[in-house]
């Protein structure tokens, strides 16, 4: 441990820690002391959990029952859970007429179903404790529309409406509950986007430098902003949609 401490006694559960935000924010967490449950659907969360001395639950976030087998192993590991990182999501391109079935739940599956049924599975153990702060990661296209990403713009909105019901559910009983709203941030999700086509890579590099400070996020700089929501520095923070986004939907 070699930050501040400033999760020292916490135990957190992050989904979609293999690559990206989430596993920026399981080394940050750890660094602050955080005992972890690593979660995602891609085996490379494993190395990701042994360098931090966490356990890792393979699990697709999408069904019930891997988020039932997750929640067994996370609360017998860790003996109950403090945070929740629900940060697991995919991104399809496609508009409202192009987007096929499949793709509409597939991308609703995992980014909002995945997110609620997340929540659901550890909310009684929280409840059980006394309260805990459950954080969501949601996107700046979930306050603001955009072409072509029809599917992913409607479980973003989802997610920040749904942290704000499980707010108003269980604040008297302890529980936060908070959208992490990133912008264009640079990870291995972006960079798929991006290379899939030249015409991408310009859409990409065009909703980046929307942004007011011209530039993607780095994965490290919405870690620090989930730490925030993770630790009792946030605990007047419930119900919010915490806008990380270099400034793209302040004009
Ligand atoms: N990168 C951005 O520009 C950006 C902007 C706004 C919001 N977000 C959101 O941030 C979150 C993290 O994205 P990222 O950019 O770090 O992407 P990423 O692809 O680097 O990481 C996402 C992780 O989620 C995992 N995952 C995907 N489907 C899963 C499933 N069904 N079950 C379990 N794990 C699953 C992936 O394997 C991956 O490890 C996502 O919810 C994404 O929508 C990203």
């Amino acid at each position: 441990m070699s930050g501040q401490g400033r999760l020292s006694h916490k135990r957190a559960i992050i989904t979609g820690a293999a690559s990206g935000i989430g596993e920026a924010s399981a080394r940050l967490y750890a660094a602050e002391g955080a005992s972890l449950v690593l979660a995602d659907i891609d085996p490379k969360g494993a190395s990701v959990a042994r360098e931090l001395d966490a356990e890792f639950v393979r699990c697709d976030v999408s069904s019930a029952a891997d988020v039932e087998r997750l929640a067994a192993k996370a609360l017998e590991r860790l003996g109950g859970a403090d945070v929740l990182f629900a940060n697991a999501g995919i991104a399809v391109e496609s508009s409202v007429l192009a987007t096929t079935e499949d793709d509409w739940q597939r991308v609703l599956g995992t980014d909002l179903t995945g997110v609620w049924l997340t929540c659901r599975a550890f909310l009684p153990s929280m409840l059980a404790n006394g309260g805990g702060s459950i954080i969501a990661t949601a996107s700046q296209l979930g306050l603001v529309g955009i072409a072509n990403l029809a599917a992913y713009t409607a479980a973003k909105g989802g997610v920040i409406n749904l942290m704000r019901s499980l707010a108003a559910e269980h604040g008297r009983d302890g529980i936060r509950a908070n959208a992490l709203c990133p912008g264009p941030t640079w990870t291995p999700l972006t960079e798929r986007l991006t290379h899939r086509d030249g015409a991408n890579e310009d859409a990409l590099h065009t909703v980046a430098e929307r942004t007011l400070l011209g530039r993607f996020g780095r994965p490290e700089e919405l870690a620090s902003a989930a730490l925030f929501l993770a630790s009792d520095e946030s605990s007047y923070v419930t119900g919010s949609a915490l806008v990380v986004d270099g400034g793209y939907t302040a004009v």
